[in-house]
């Protein structure tokens, strides 16, 4: 079978090694990839895999090099490409590509649009309210004393949530998305919850469009820096699984999301066949959903796909074609961390160009993995492209472990102006 695979982080990165591990994949192309999905090979042929340098949502130039080469399932990583209608426009061509269609896309590409849909079917979520404008807006924000997620409503890079306290701050935060339109058009519309305190979990679910298949749990670390301090990131490391719920409890917590998702998605003639990401907050009063994601989280995935013992593609497969209720997923009993390493400036503009040190020690280390994010080639060196850089995971039979093994691999690495937080895993560790 030959494979394309939109994006080039980490999350791509992972989706491709797993992927090249399955004994259906025979070639196997990344668009636009990076340094690290260059350097694997294939279990089948010991071929190398291949980048092609087209960007994930130049949805055009990925349809005609599918024209040309005929990938026989393409695998979609990013949000943007989703929202764009890269599954419609290649289905429409005849295309076999995973991925929700552009209005299952919609959970993640409108937060309106999730909230809605969570408030019709019954899905636990905070108290909040949909706003164009902002007198409205803002009175509600009053209503919650100022304690508030004031949140864009489409995509925004990760940067479109305003966590306020006051309600002099969360009215800022009205006006920085309605009237100033800091994130443009992603913020015509306002979503604002009440903001909810609790242990934050990462939920994964793959979807056929009936049935959902709930992955164990994990936990992100937003935050820039160590203790939960800092700017809000992409995510400066993850863990799996995360120790807040026994598997009993996360049956549970899984059934109250997902029975009434796929219920909701029925009656409104949802066909949701992707990955469904809900942020989950498990609160006093029980969990809450904050927001869906309608993909693999990142760096949510290179903590999962290390635990995954079924076949990648199988899954896919299955997720695509309505039968996903036939395959049980398989874990591994292993924890696994995964540490980011970031430029230095990450979230804000970063340096790049600096060179990488240390990968090949690394690579001969038992039970670890870096993914490549924001990395290229260049001169005969591997050097920094982008704002996450690496992502050093391991994994062991205990958490600690697998926390000691990443952060020791990662002893190994260098570049200039290298930062990462030392605290990954510490709230599971506690
Ligand atoms: P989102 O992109 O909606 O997940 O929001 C980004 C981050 O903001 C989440 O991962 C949470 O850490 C935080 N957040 C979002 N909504 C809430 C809320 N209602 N209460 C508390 N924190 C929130
Ligand atoms: N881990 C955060 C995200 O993928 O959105």
């Amino acid at each position: 079978m030959k494979l394309l695979v939109l994006g080039s982080g980490g999350r791509e990165h992972a989706l491709v090694w797993k992927l090249a591990h399955s004994r259906h994949v025979s070639r196997l192309w990344v668009a636009p990839g990076n340094a690290g999905t260059a350097l694997e090979h294939l279990r089948v042929s010991g071929g190398p895999v291949e980048n092609v340098p087209i960007a994930a949502d130049n949805i055009e130039a990925l349809l005609e090099f599918a024209r040309t080469h005929h990938p026989d399932l393409t695998v979609v990583g990013p949000d943007n490409p989703l929202a764009l209608g890269v599954v419609d426009r290649f289905q429409e061509e005849g295309f076999t590509i995973w991925g929700p269609n552009q209005r299952a896309a919609q959970f993640e590409a409108s937060k309106a649009f999730s909230q809605e849909f969570m408030e019709r079917h019954g899905i636990p979520t905070a108290l909040s309210g949909v706003f164009t404008e902002p007198i409205a807006a803002k009175e509600f924000c009053a209503r919650l004393n100022g304690r508030c997620a004031v949140k864009a409503d489409g995509l925004a890079l990760g940067k479109g949530v305003l966590l306020t306290s006051t309600l002099a701050e969360a009215e800022r935060a009205v006006d920085e998305i309605l009237v100033d339109k800091s994130f443009g058009a992603a913020g015509s519309q306002v979503v604002i919850q009440e903001l909810l305190e609790g242990m934050e979990i990462s939920l994964h679910a793959l979807c056929d469009g009936r049935t959902a298949k709930l992955f164990p749990t994990a936990q992100d670390h937003k935050r820039a820096l160590d203790g939960d301090l800092g700017l809000n990131t992409g995510g400066m490391g993850t863990y799996s699984p995360a120790p807040f719920l026994t598997d009993a409890e996360l049956e549970r917590v899984g059934q109250q999301i997902l029975q009434p998702w796929l219920a909701g998605c029925a009656v409104d003639g949802i066909d949701f066949r992707g990955l469904l990401y809900p942020g989950v907050m498990l609160t006093a009063s029980g969990p809450k959903v904050l927001e869906f994601n309608a993909r693999f989280g990142d760096p949510e995935t290179q903590v999962y796909l290390p635990r995954l013992e079924n076949d990648l593609f199988e899954l896919l497969m299955a997720s695509v074609g309505g039968t996903l209720d036939r395959i049980d997923l398989k874990w591994s009993p292993d924890a696994c961390v995964c540490v980011v390493a970031a430029s230095a400036g990450y979230p804000g503009p970063v340096t790049r160009d600096k060179i990488i040190t240390g990968l090949d020690e690394v690579a001969a280390l038992p039970g670890v993995k870096v993914f490549h994010a924001g990395t290229a080639h260049r001169g005969g060196h591997c050097v920094t492209s982008g704002g996450r850089v690496l992502g050093v995971t391991a994994w062991a039979p205990t958490l600690a472990s697998a926390r000691d093994r990443a952060y020791a691999a990662l002893d190994h690495i260098h570049f200039e102006g290298m930062q990462f937080r030392r605290d990954i895993a510490a709230k599971g560790l506690r």
